[in-house]
């Protein structure tokens, strides 16, 4: 990493540094105390790991850090030698010193590949934040798309925008949630993934900054790696309690990011979701700041707890779609195979994005469109959603329970909704945890995926895709896969056990 995107404050460092669980804090196997430069470097580590201190961010100098944690200046500054030393720390004289992750062997950064649900044997795959098609509305929709079809047989079927029904149909949803939306505020897209690349191609150019959250969703992090984005990661609030709207305050005052991606609602990997009074600030950092605020809805619709009420969508903070993007999908409240998502926003913006379709994918499936617009026309889109929460809250149920029961040093917070529980794997590493899994027969996507250079080793992320007996059999082979970690067993020594489900 060749130089800083973000700064972390000495009061901020300080505050997160006594935040940290002291039993992290202490030496392997009890023992001594460590000396004091020891565990401040240890800290700094572990805020590193865990991307509560992002890659990348400029650390105070010795002097301001020393007094905000009331500790001797050579203290810091032997800190800050080990973490150099240890490849945690990268300085250049006159630009600071800022964090980094040491070279070695690469992270796992991309996104996990999804078995094909054919090829998945006596694999559980946990790889893929999906569910099932809630029939009998799948079949419903389509028939419905069928009966429809003939008025569009005699046009030439290129629909840029996406077809003015459906446009329509999600403009008028948006309106019944209090956000008054024409039908050329929206294009219709292929999938949320469709949308934000759109978005990506239109409104930056390779090289400039786009500030993300830490963690976030990773194949939208490789696409805009893959786009030649700069990522700026901001992490979230500590125990994932929300947006830490200071942070990113700082961040579009001081990296200036072109854009910037938040999943607002159930957000993943997290689960967490955003106060109304978070939404409101991250608009107004964005609009003070020039910075387009991209925001991914895909996980809105799946409200798993009657609390808390819901907040208002980030769009009506600005209703006119100037300062905000909104990204929604059909993919998760109904059913990804459909591959239907849209972009709220501007009308000048959508005609510059349907502009720039052209050189892209032209446009989305007729008969797909049909369908969603023939749910969201005769209510079934309400009942298949109720399908889809019910099966995810007993999912989450099931997953949770079985940690509770089989991993119970495994700590994560329980969210309200969306598809992901976000866990810290006891210490141990989730990128090994996930390769000893795969041999044990069950696929996890590690932590590092859903990070930017490096953060989050010491989490996984599990989907609310399984039930029952699987859902137990999952976390008992993710068991023994903790355990050949935690003893460094070769994992090829492990037959894997067939799997019925
Ligand atoms: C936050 C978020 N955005 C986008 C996507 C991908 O959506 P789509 O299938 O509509 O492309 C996902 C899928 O998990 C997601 O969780």
């Amino acid at each position: 990493m060749a130089q800083w995107t973000s700064a972390v404050g000495a009061t901020q460092l300080a505050r997160l540094l006594r935040s940290q669980d002291p039993r992290d804090a202490e030496p392997p196997g009890g023992g001594r105390r460590l000396p004091a430069y020891r565990s401040l470097a240890d800290g700094v580590r572990r805020l590193v790991l865990e991307g509560r201190v992002p890659v990348a961010a400029r650390l105070p100098a010795e002097r301001e850090l020393a007094a905000a944690h009331a500790v001797s200046r050579t203290t810091v500054a032997a800190a800050y030698e080990a973490l150099r030393a240890e490849g945690f720390l990268e300085s250049r004289r006159g630009s600071g010193s800022w964090t980094a992750v040491p070279a070695g062997n690469p992270l796992p950064t991309r996104g996990l590949e999804p078995l094909p649900p054919e090829a998945a044997g006596s694999m559980i795959d946990l790889g893929c934040a999906a569910l099932p098609a809630p029939e009998p509305w799948l079949t419903r929709a389509v028939q419905g798309a069928m009966a429809d079809l003939p008025l569009y047989a005699h046009t030439h079927g290129d629909y840029p925008a996406g077809l003015p029904v459906l446009r329509q149909a999600l403009a008028d949803r948006y309106t019944a949630r209090g956000i008054p939306t024409m039908p050329e505020q929206i294009m219709v897209t292929t999938g949320a993934m469709g949308a934000v690349a759109a978005i990506c191609r239109l409104c930056t150019s390779p090289g400039e900054r786009v500030a993300v959250d830490s963690p976030s969703y990773a194949n939208i992090l490789q696409l805009m790696r893959d786009a030649g984005a700069r990522l700026v990661p901001v992490a979230l609030a500590e125990r994932l309690t929300g947006w830490d709207i200071p942070a990113w305050r700082q961040v579009m005052r001081d990296a200036a990011p072109r854009m910037a991606y938040v999943v607002a609602d159930f957000h993943n990997p997290t689960g967490s979701l955003a106060t109304e009074d978070q939404r409101r600030r991250l608009v107004d950092a964005a609009r003070s700041a020039g910075t387009l605020l991209v925001v991914d809805e895909t996980m809105a619709e799946l409200r798993l707890d009657e609390d808390p009420e819901p907040p208002r969508p980030v769009c009506a903070f600005d209703p006119a779609g100037s300062s905000v993007i909104t990204v929604g999908s059909a993919s998760k409240a109904f059913w990804a195979g459909m591959r239907i998502g849209w972009v709220r926003a501007a009308p000048d913006i959508i005609r510059s994005l349907v502009a720039a379709r052209a050189y892209s994918d032209l446009g989305s499936p007729v008969l797909e469109q049909l369908a969603i617009a023939s749910l969201l026309g005769t209510g079934g889109w309400e009942q298949a959603i109720e399908i889809r929460r019910r099966e995810a809250r007993e999912n989450r149920d099931a997953i949770v329970g079985a940690l509770q029961r089989r991993l119970p040093d495994w700590e994560f917070t329980v969210p309200h909704g969306g598809l992901t529980l976000w866990v810290r794997t006891g210490g141990l590493s989730g990128s090994r945890i996930a390769e000893a899994g795969e041999r044990l027969g069950v696929r996890v996507p590690s932590g590092p995926r859903f990070g930017v250079d490096g953060a989050f080793e010491g989490f996984v992320r599990l989907p609310f895709t399984v039930a029952g007996a699987v859902a137990d059999e999952a976390v008992a082979r993710l068991a023994g896969a903790a355990r050949l970690v935690a003893t460094g067993t070769p994992v090829e020594a492990e037959l894997r056990t067939p799997f019925v489900a």
